[in-house]
């Protein structure tokens, strides 16, 4: 039986999977295939630290070029992240004739316009599974399983780090950073935690999704990214008590003028299927002219899951190398000379509905002020509470539900309720989605 070699670089949470995996798969994967897969090579750091994997008969080296210009190498599958060393050895990968898995969003969101092109010249496939939520073959469900639809929409939640701090933050007491130090320990924080947080993950995710949904080529710089660090345990017990989530979600939609591509905190009604996606889960769903909407769920994050998505691609890759290039899946799913490079909107353009939550002194006369800018802004209150500040006696803690609005027309109006002489600290607000 043929026998197919991988070089590895990097044994970290995803490498130390992808080992696990291919050791203890290897029937499964042969009865697949009808061929064995065989680590060669690893790369690493640091050789001294001990590892959970079973490395035994592997070369192992913290020369990462060796792995990139292995002889017996077919596979190369980089699994070190970031986008400076990693896109130098994929690039060298690739002009060495070698195929490449990886699910490293941040290269494939930045850097994949130029990667797609260089594999193409080189006759060699990218895959890139794993980069995407995880566990969820959704790249696959939405690059190959809908390619009948014009995709209208998608949305997802698609950063596991995020929701599980989200998920966590809903009880009492607890405390942003301890989560978060949980969430790296349980291996689903990127290296720099920063980037789950601030909403630069799940941008770099939906701008491979929505390149995928609408044949667009990847532009990360347009995505609107706002994380959830300044979300409150108030503001998710608000959202609780007003029948919604809090939820980062990441969301793309093809309008008349162009694409909106955005990452932002929402707040999304408690019987929507979305609100209910806890912890590590995540979910996407994509709206087809075809099928209508669909949804794929399952763990965003972790060893397990993600190396399954990368031992998934490996073998797709075993399957299509030897095809000729015109008959495999093109990378982003459309032609690559049909991708468009299309505007993408202002997110002042969109119209939805928000949570407002401010803190004020509470004494007669602010409600008006308040209410008063809001009318002349043609902004209705369609909800209003009221509770005493847990932070200061003399201040009120104000939550507000609008109408739907205009981005650009809100943000004039909370311009304005921001100089009100009588308005504490920074007004919060969230974005408010049905996902119908
Ligand atoms: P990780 O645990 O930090 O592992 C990174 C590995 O790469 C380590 O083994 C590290 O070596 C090695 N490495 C890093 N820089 C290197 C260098 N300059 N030379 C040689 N080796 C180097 O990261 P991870 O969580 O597995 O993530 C890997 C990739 O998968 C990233 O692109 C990440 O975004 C993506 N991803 C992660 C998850 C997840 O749940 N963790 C899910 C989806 C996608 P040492 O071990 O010696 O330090
Ligand atoms: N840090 C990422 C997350 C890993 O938490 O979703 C999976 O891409």
């Amino acid at each position: 039986m043929k026998t197919v070699k991988i070089g590895l670089l990097g044994l970290g949470t995803v490498g130390g999977g992808t080992v696990d995996i291919i050791n203890n798969t290897k029937h499964e994967i042969q009865r697949r295939l009808g061929q064995n897969i065989e680590i060669a090579i690893i790369a690493m750091r640091d050789l001294n630290r001990s590892r959970s994997a079973d490395t035994a008969g592997i070369q192992l080296t913290d020369n990462t070029a060796e792995v990139v210009n292995h002889p017996d190498v077919d596979i190369v599958v980089e699994l070190m992240g970031g986008t400076g060393l990693a896109k130098e050895l994929i690039e060298t990968a690739i002009q060495n004739g070698k195929h490449v898995v990886t699910a490293n969003k941040a290269l494939i969101a930045e850097h994949g316009n130029s990667l797609f092109a260089l594999a193409q010249k080189h006759n060699v496939i990218v895959n890139y599974e794993a980069a995407v939520a995880g566990g969820i073959p959704v790249i696959k469900a939405v690059r190959e399983g809908l390619a009948a639809n014009k995709i209208e929409w998608l949305a997802g939640i698609i950063n596991g780090t995020g929701n599980y701090i989200l998920t966590e933050m809903k009880e009492p007491g607890a405390d942003f950073s301890k989560v978060l130090k949980v969430a790296q320990e349980l291996g689903y924080a990127e290296a720099d935690p920063t980037f789950d947080v601030e909403g630069i993950d799940a941008a770099h995710k939906l701008t491979i999704l929505a390149s995928i949904a609408f044949g667009i080529e990847l532009q990360f710089d347009k995505v609107y990214t706002e994380g959830i660090s300044k979300i409150s345990a108030d503001d998710i017990r608000f959202a609780e008590q007003l029948g919604y989530e809090i939820k980062h979600l990441g969301m793309a939609s093809r309008l008349e003028n162009g694409y909106s591509l955005r990452v932002h905190p929402a707040m999304v009604p408690k019987t929507v299927l979305m609100a209910n996606v806890s912890g590590v889960m995540n979910a996407v769903m994509a709206y087809g002219d075809h099928v209508g909407p669909t949804m794929y769920y399952g763990p965003g994050a972790g060893a397990g899951p993600t190396a399954s998505s990368v031992v998934a691609d490996v073998i797709d890759v075993i399957r299509w190398k030897d095809q000729p290039q015109a008959d495999r899946v093109p990378a982003l799913g459309f032609a690559a000379d049909q991708l468009q490079s299309a505007p993408v909107v202002s997110i002042e353009e969109i119209e939805t509905s928000y949570y407002i939550r401010c803190f004020v002194e509470d004494h007669a006369g602010v409600l008006v002020k308040i209410t008063t800018i809001l009318a002349d802004s043609n902004i209705n209150i369609e909800h209003l509470y009221q509770e005493p500040s847990t932070q200061k006696p003399s201040d009120a803690t104000l939550v507000m539900i609008t109408n739907k609005v205009k981005e650009s027309e809100l943000n004039l109006a909370l311009s304005a309720l921001s100089q009100l002489k009588e308005m504490d600290a920074e007004i919060m607000r969230i974005r408010i989605e049905t996902l119908g």
